[in-house]
């Protein structure tokens, strides 16, 4: 294990379900991945490439690993921005043996060169070298084991069209329901030795805006406050002060969710209002606007994303506690 990263991060990691059968929701995708591997083992081949997509902290690189373990594969881990060079990739590459899972995070962050090395290989497991320059130069093909490509991004968008091809089974990732967040804040809670009652559960499941990885941090965050202020153990009472404390709402917006919202309500009379013109005014990433605020408030039902700019609806006002007016006025309720 890293030695660098935080404790948190290996929370993270040791609480990683390693089986499809530990996986908690996403049945659909669960069940559509269990053919898929029950299929290529009883060939006896190697898996297709998959590529999971959906916003972050929703289980990602969480299911790639999975998917090596069910195939019983080594696992060599990489991202979009670490292949820097067409070298980079081609020397992965020829390392990788039969079967084995490559995993490519934010795959939509692959340089083109990178890209046009990569194709050949997921669909001739061809590596194409040129060796030589100018008119002596001469390409030779290398013959690469079958090895599977499994991919991951936040942003499907982004992915080039013929990349996006070559993946045999694309899978989206949603957002978890209240009773897989339970069911997820639960097993973590006996992982930890967390005492934790059933309504200190649902408080936290209820706002980890139906991400197993907000889910994870909360808990760890309730567990300090219900050690420091009261005897350890989470009842809803306890679960429900520590959240209000770190400013987390019961919808699970948090600070800077709200500030978006308020932003386009309060600044810019509801919108549209361009996704640039929001950052800039709450001083925040755009990246992170769009991976990670911007589809949990698509999901709520309190953002829309027009031609023109993002809208805040009736439902924002309403929950923010605002007045709404058709024109886009609006006040302090
Ligand atoms: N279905 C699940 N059941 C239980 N725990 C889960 C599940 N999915 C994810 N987790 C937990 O949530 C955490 C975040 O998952 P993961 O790192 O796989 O997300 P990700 O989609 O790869 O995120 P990112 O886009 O930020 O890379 C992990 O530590 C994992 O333990
Ligand atoms: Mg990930």
């Amino acid at each position: 294990m890293d030695p660098e990263s935080k404790p948190d991060d290996r929370v993270d990691n040791a609480l990683r379900p390693q089986k499809l059968s530990d996986l908690i929701g996403q049945n659909q995708v669960k069940e559509n991945l269990g053919i898929l591997i029950a299929a290529a083992r009883q060939r006896g081949e190697a898996l297709d490439h998959v590529l999971f997509y959906g916003p972050p902290g929703l289980g990602k690189t969480t299911l790639a690993h999975v998917v090596a373990n069910e195939m019983g594969v080594n696992v060599k881990v990489t991202a979009g921005p670490a292949i820097e060079r067409a070298g980079d990739l081609a020397a992965i590459l020829t390392n990788l043996r039969a079967g084995d899972v490559l995993f490519i995070d934010e795959v939509h962050r692959l340089g083109r060169a990178v890209e046009e090395v990569l194709y050949p290989a997921m669909e001739d497991f061809a590596l194409d070298i040129v060796i030589g320059k100018g008119p002596s130069a001469r390409s030779i093909r290398l013959k690469l084991p079958h090895f599977t490509v499994v991919g991951a991004t936040t942003r499907l968008a982004l992915v080039t069209a013929p990349l996006r091809a070559r993946f045999g089974a694309v899978y989206r990732l949603d957002y978890y329901d209240l009773e897989a967040m339970k069911a997820i804040v639960q097993r973590a809670a006996g992982m930890l030795k967390v005492e934790v009652e059933p309504g200190g559960v649902e408080e936290i499941g209820r706002r980890a805006r139906g991400t197993p990885r907000v889910a994870l941090r909360l808990l760890r965050r309730v567990r300090d406050y219900a050690q420091v202020r009261a005897d350890g153990k989470i009842t809803s009472r306890v679960a429900k002060e520590a959240l209000d404390l770190l400013q987390v709402d019961p919808l699970g917006l948090d600070d800077i969710d709200r500030r978006v919202l308020k932003t386009i309500i309060q600044k810019y009379g509801g919108g549209p209002v361009g996704l640039n013109t929001i950052a800039a005014s709450i001083s925040e990433e755009q990246d992170t606007i769009m991976d990670v605020v911007e589809p949990y408030l698509l999901q709520l039902g309190f953002l829309d994303r027009t031609a023109q700019g993002r809208i805040a609806t009736k439902s924002a006002y309403e929950h923010l506690k605002l007045e709404y007016h058709e024109n886009g006025q609006q006040r302090l309720l």
